[in-house]
């Protein structure tokens, strides 16, 4: 693996194998292994935004793995009051051994691991969610048995950090993504590839999909857009209607939080197809992977 995880281009198809493998060893053993990648190291973990799944996640699986996590809010940081990208990244690099970081500019996470000698990783920015992307993926192979040829569907907003990440990911692995959204928050033009579609009609979207995802309408720092978006991505809600025209066994996932009756029906997302609380613990095992196999790849 390469020293940092900033999107999905980062990793390669064998980076993905190995993945899968070591968060499946691990999870399926979590009580008694004895896996300790970083003992004796300290993650810094950087927070401009809200989280529950991220923080928790990582402070507990960097503890799982021997090390200590640092929680960092950013505005509390002197990078809130004018220092520099840089020199945070220079001092940072003097007491830790990696930094995961979630806040608003992807350009300052790619500064940040520019001139960071620590691994980085991307905990989430405006445009990409790669964390995230791959527990969806490895719970995707854990119902399907595969990734390559299966059908998702994302709907509602074409322009999140969810979305962009997903576009990666069906490059990466063969996944064909459909993307329903409306032309005010279509799917990214340079991130498109074969395997993504965009399709404006929700129902039609829907249409033999495996799996319906889902991400909420008002990302983090686009609150000045609310009603906006309320109100032009309303027909894209996942519904009974859409999972009907999707497969008989399709799954609805969604990256949390929810909110029923904006994205996703209640109906849907407390359905017996709804599967978002496996998709969300898959976050603990693949980040524990990813970190694991950065810090083997730097002994190397
Ligand atoms: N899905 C996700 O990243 O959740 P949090 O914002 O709670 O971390
Ligand atoms: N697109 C959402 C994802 C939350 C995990 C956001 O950025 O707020």
């Amino acid at each position: 693996m390469k020293k940092d995880l900033l999107n999905l281009n980062d990793i390669t198809r064998d980076d993905l194998e190995k993945i899968f493998a070591l968060a499946a060893d691990l999870k399926k053993n979590r009580a008694t292994a004895d896996y300790k990648p970083l003992a004796g190291k300290s993650i810094g973990m950087i927070f401009a935004k809200s989280s529950t799944r991220t923080r928790v996640s990582f402070e507990v699986g960097i503890y799982e793995l021997g090390g200590n996590a640092l929680y960092l809010d950013q505005s509390k940081m002197q990078v809130g009051r004018g220092e520099t990208v840089a020199d945070t990244a220079n001092v940072l690099s003097r007491y830790l051994h990696g930094i995961v970081i979630r806040t608003f500019s992807h350009a300052d996470v790619q500064e940040l691991a520019r001139v960071a000698t620590i691994p980085v990783v991307n905990a989430l920015t405006d445009e990409y969610h790669p964390c995230q992307i791959l527990a969806d993926l490895l719970t995707v192979k854990e119902y399907s048995g595969r990734i390559e040829g299966v059908k998702m569907v994302f709907a509602g907003d074409g322009s999140s950090n969810i979305c962009n990440s997903l576009m990666l990911a069906a490059k990466l692995t063969g996944m064909h993504l459909t993307v329903a959204a409306p032309e005010e928050y279509r799917p990214r033009k340079d991130l498109m590839s074969e395997f993504v579609t965009w399709e404006t009609d929700p129902v039609r979207a829907a249409e033999n999909a495996d799996y319906l995802y889902t991400d909420v309408y008002v990302s983090m720092g686009f609150e000045d857009e609310s009603r906006e978006r309320l109100r032009i991505l309303k027909p894209y809600e996942v519904s009974a209607k859409m999972m009907a025209a999707a497969k008989k066994n399709a799954k609805f996932l969604h990256c949390l939080p929810a909110h029923r009756g904006e994205e996703v029906a209640a109906e849907v997302m407390d359905s017996p197809a709804s599967i978002v609380f496996d998709q969300a613990e898959n976050r603990l095992h693949v980040q524990k992977a990813v970190l694991g196999l950065i810090f083997e790849g730097l002994k190397k």
